[in-house]
């Protein structure tokens, strides 16, 4: 066994691991910190995505299905639980998510935010382009990527303090349009 000191979420944990206990199995299962998973094992999905510090203390993507968690030893991680304020605010990441109707399930979204917000550390304004291959590590089996880019845009710009960015792209609302009488009553069909 070996002693990490380690800093997950704000908390500081001094706690027993294994050699090689993975950084993800010690905070889903001596933490409790389901929030992030492991989708893959093999380090293809990026579902189990966390920020974790350098030596200098900046903070960046890792797939901590990866990482040993002796790795982690006088480290800082944060995890998707510890993404908003104390006080619940949401991270801009996740409220851009929320209203760009990014959430896909619960096994790609944790890792696509997180890898997300180290994309916009190194790229405050991307393009299409450069979320799409900033987050080719990560991986939606459904294919609903379409809404992640636009949040993740939409991200961006709150975080530079734009923030008509995070709206949906939308047509102004037309006056809706009397229908025609003979339009507008179509008689029920009974049995
Ligand atoms: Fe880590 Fe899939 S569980 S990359
Ligand atoms: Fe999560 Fe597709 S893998 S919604």
């Amino acid at each position: 066994m070996a002693r990490i000191s380690v800093t997950v979420d704000g908390v500081q944990y001094v706690d027993d691991v294994q050699p090689r206990t993975l950084l993800v199995h010690y905070l889903r299962e001596q933490l409790g910190k389901v929030g992030t998973v492991v989708g893959c094992d093999t380090s293809n999905c990026g579902a189990c995505t966390v920020l974790m510090t350098d030596p200098d203390g900046d903070a960046h993507g890792v797939k901590s299905c990866t990482v040993l968690a002796m790795q982690a030893d006088g480290r800082s991680v944060t995890t998707i639980e510890g993404l908003a304020s104390p006080d619940g605010a949401l991270h801009p990441m996740q409220r851009a998510f929320h209203e760009q109707h990014a959430l896909q399930c619960g096994f790609c979204t944790p890792g696509m935010i997180m890898a997300a917000v180290d994309l916009l550390q190194d790229i405050p304004d991307p393009t299409e382009e450069q979320v799409r291959k900033g987050l080719e590590g990560n991986l939606c089996r459904c294919t609903g990527y379409q809404n992640i880019v636009r949040a993740v845009i939409a991200a961006a710009g709150a975080q530079r303090g734009a923030p008509s960015a995070s709206e949906p792209e939308s047509e102004p609302e037309a006056a809706p349009e009397a229908a025609p009488a003979a339009e507008r009553a179509e008689p029920a069909v009974t049995a």
